[in-house]
């Protein structure tokens, strides 16, 4: 079968190969992958900065955005039958079976020896045929044939806001009207929408003109939209009871803590490149504890995030019709799968590979 494949840490080796067909073992599902979703973490392991192949391995199958139906079921798998829709997550717990891994999140794995299909130590799903333990697997509706494949990046968004509002209401009452998202990618544009189905006033904010199509499918959903280009963060005297972090910009996440209200959370989900700060850490530590505020990171997302996100995917689909499939600008077959993977223009948001 075809598989798209990069050798980790070898910038450019991304290929489309011939490999052998997995054979599923026991609990596992054979399944048929219809669409992968690409995203900054594969263009990190296709340019040779992350990445880890499967134990003997000399290669890694690419793709942990992904949606599949099921071809056949293994022993030991239940409720599942042939050709139900269906999306794998990413990570699988640590071999030492550390505490969080126990208790199914291994999002919160303490040991840092978990697997990510696609990313570390175990193989994607971006080829014609994958496997995966059925315990790791959600069924979606058919509704979400075309979109489903959104699904892995909304669960990193709704963990984000999830262990958000878990903070605030263990520290506080806490009902919160406004939301800051701080970018306008695949994720930004996903939070921006989860928000917005949530009842939040949603201010979304990022480098391009209003009349542009990321601009244009924030505002669809009733957010407000302020280019920064014309209306720079520092000048913004608003302040917000959440504010979402989704550009990995370093600049603008120590901007994000000056746009956080008092008693207000900021999620951090980007990877931030190390730079010599200009912000003056004093005043940082200082808002911080003026205000009352939590500045938190959140990573990955266990199979609970893949379920709400399921059901929220519904819901948004219904609400806001074409936002989802306009966050899939491009749609690339399985044959060019190696041009998939270049930067792409500036009002691209996210490239999908059609693998059928
Ligand atoms: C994935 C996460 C993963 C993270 C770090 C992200 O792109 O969505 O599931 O934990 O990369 O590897």
């Amino acid at each position: 079968m075809k598989a798209i494949t990069v050798t980790p840490g070898t910038a450019g080796s991304v290929s489309l190969k011939e490999v052998p067909e997995p054979t599923p073992k026991p609990r596992q599902l054979l399944l048929k992958v219809l669409k992968v979703g690409i995203c900054g973490t594969d263009m990190d392991i296709v340019n040779g900065f992350y990445g880890e192949a499967p134990p003997g391995s000399p290669y890694l199958i690419l793709g942990h955005e992904s949606l599949s139906r099921v071809e056949s079921i293994g022993p030991g798998c239940k409720g599942f039958k042939k050709g139900d829709l269906v999306v794998p997550t990413v990570r699988r717990g640590c071999l030492e079976n550390c505490l969080n891994c126990r208790n199914g999140e291994s999002d919160m794995c303490l040991t840092g020896h978990y697997k990510e299909h696609g990313i570390k130590g175990l193989h994607g799903f971006a080829s014609e045929l994958t496997v995966s333990d059925s315990r790791f697997v959600v069924k979606l509706p058919e509704s979400l044939s075309e979109v489903g494949v959104l699904l892995e990046p909304l669960t990193i968004v709704e963990k984000g806001i999830e262990q958000a509002f878990r903070i605030q209401n263990a520290r506080m009452k806490w009902k919160p009207s406004t939301a800051l998202v701080l970018g306008s990618g695949p994720v930004g544009l996903l939070a921006t929408a989860l928000l917005r189905q949530m009842g939040l006033a949603v201010t979304t904010v990022a480098r391009k003109p209003a009349d542009t199509p990321k601009a244009r499918l924030a505002s669809s959903t009733g957010a407000t939209y302020v280019d920064v280009q014309a209306r720079p963060l520092s000048s913004m005297e608003d302040k917000f009871d959440l504010v979402f972090e989704a550009t990995g910009s370093t600049s603008v996440a120590l901007e994000a803590q000056n746009l956080c209200g008092t008693n207000g959370v900021v999620s951090f989900i980007g990877i931030y490149k190390s730079q010599a700060e200009t912000e003056d850490a004093g005043k940082v530590f200082t808002n911080l504890v003026l205000g009352n505020r939590v500045y938190f990171g959140s990573v990955n997302a266990n199979i609970s995030y893949f379920r709400q996100g399921a059901s929220d995917l519904v819901k948004i689909r219904r609400k806001w019709n074409g936002f989802l499939e306009g966050i899939l600008t491009n749609h690339i077959p399985l044959a060019e799968a190696e041009s998939a993977y270049v930067p792409k223009g500036e009002d691209d948001v996210k490239t999908v590979l059609e693998m059928e």
